[in-house]
């Protein structure tokens, strides 16, 4: 048959890292590629005992089609989850997705047409950067330093798109402990980044799967708060916190705009399964979620540690990282004449895996840069692979 498929399709190519992330099957390789959370974690005794207890008490509920929006009782849980993170959130202003990544592609159809500008991070969320490429938006990049998005070079930008008679339909950012960088937004940055949102009229989109996940026991406050919840849209998902299995996350905006993205979202999937809603609403009203947030945060932070720790003992000095205070990755510069890419299959051969930089860079830049994940692998691994990883670069200088 002679398909003739849509221009969509034609553009969808396969992505580098999928490609890359076939060697870390290789025996032997310790793969700092992924960004899973460590199974172990997995509250499977909690899961099994509330799943019958959900089918034998509202199998008729959770068996059935549901609420576009999502299950009442799991609006009301997600709610009383934000507020227990100072995120003061009603039930009318959610609407639940199959994770995150459905709220990111309900975004590219809310607000994207072709050549459409946007801002967002130098680096970002490449599963993100998929969504907007997809939707041929026209991708500013502002990179990033230690506190997060450089604002001079964000108004810089904003500046010189006024001046093409241009206004970015938003600005996406990753607040805490940044999908690939590790970096977190200090809180000036958060409140002038909120003034300029709420001064020139751009939405911004806060994207916070790792907010529940820090070493520190203190979480600023979110841009979703400190804008009072007036042209913030926050996207949530348990896959990083809990686990991502179910493919359950939720979009948090102004009632208004969640009335659209409940329209947009009947158009894809009509609803969420209503089934494991029904259970996670009855884990967190059990109170479990606080429990399986605090061993995930003992389980990562000792990760954490050693990573910093093996990346001091073993790196070369011309390598430079982040210092997450919380999430699952950090961010690594060599210099500039040297490439991840290119380096790779040097670091396949000393049985290690990572991901590039360079596809989490609207801009294709980044070419020096790559992502390490310290969730999943144990303390050992994280030695003896950035010892193997540091071994590779020294090979290559
Ligand atoms: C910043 C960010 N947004 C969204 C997602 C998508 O996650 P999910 O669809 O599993 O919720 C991820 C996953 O890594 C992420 O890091």
């Amino acid at each position: 048959m002679d398909y003739t498929f849509s221009n969509v399709s034609n553009r969808i190519v396969r992505s580098e890292i999928r490609e890359i992330l076939k060697w870390t099957r290789k025996p032997g390789v310790i793969s700092f590629g992924g960004g899973l959370p460590d199974a172990s974690l997995f509250p499977l005794e909690d899961i099994t005992r509330i799943t019958a207890e959900v089918l034998e008490k509202k199998g008729y509920l959770a068996l059935q089609y549901g609420p576009t929006e999502g299950e009442p009782p799991m609006l009301e849980a997600l709610s009383a989850h934000m507020k227990s993170y100072g995120d003061d959130t009603t039930p009318e202003q959610i609407c639940i997705t199959s994770s995150s990544q459905q709220g990111l592609d309900l975004m590219g159809l809310l607000f994207l047409d072709e050549g459409a500008p946007i801002i967002m991070e130098l680096p970002s969320y490449l599963g993100a950067i998929q969504v907007f490429r997809r939707c041929l938006a026209d991708m500013r990049g502002i990179p990033l330093d230690d506190e997060g998005m450089d604002l001079n070079a964000l108004v810089k930008e904003l500046d010189k798109l006024a001046k093409e008679g241009k206004k970015p339909r938003f600005i996406y950012v990753i607040p805490d402990f940044q999908n690939p960088s590790g970096i977190t937004m200090s809180l000036a940055r958060r409140k002038e980044l909120v003034k300029i949102s709420a001064d020139r009229g751009i939405p911004l989109l806060e994207d916070s799967p790792y907010r529940e996940l820090s070493f520190t026991g203190e979480t600023l406050p979110s841009l979703w708060t400190l804008s009072g919840g007036k042209g913030v849209i926050m996207m949530k998902t348990f896959s990083k916190t809990l686990f991502p299995g179910m493919r359950m996350g939720w979009v948090v905006a102004d009632p208004f705009v969640i009335d659209k993205v409940v329209m947009l979202k009947q158009s894809v999937d009509l609803c969420t399964p209503s089934f494991t809603q029904l259970i996670l609403a009855e884990y967190i009203k059990q109170g479990k979620m606080k429990e399986t947030l605090n061993k995930a945060i003992a389980c990562y932070k000792p990760k954490r540690e050693a990573m910093l720790n093996a990346l001091e003992k073993y790196m070369p000095k011309e390598v430079k990282w982040s210092k997450p205070s919380g999430g699952m990755f950090l961010w690594v510069v060599l210099p500039e004449k040297l490439d991840t890419k290119e380096i790779f299959m040097t670091a396949i051969e000393h049985n290690v895996a990572y991901v590039t930089g360079r596809p989490f860079h609207c801009d294709n830049s980044g070419g020096n840069t790559m992502r390490l994940n310290y969730s999943f692998p144990s303390i050992e691994q994280i030695d003896t692979g950035i010892q193997r990883l540091a071994d590779a670069i020294k090979e290559v200088l």
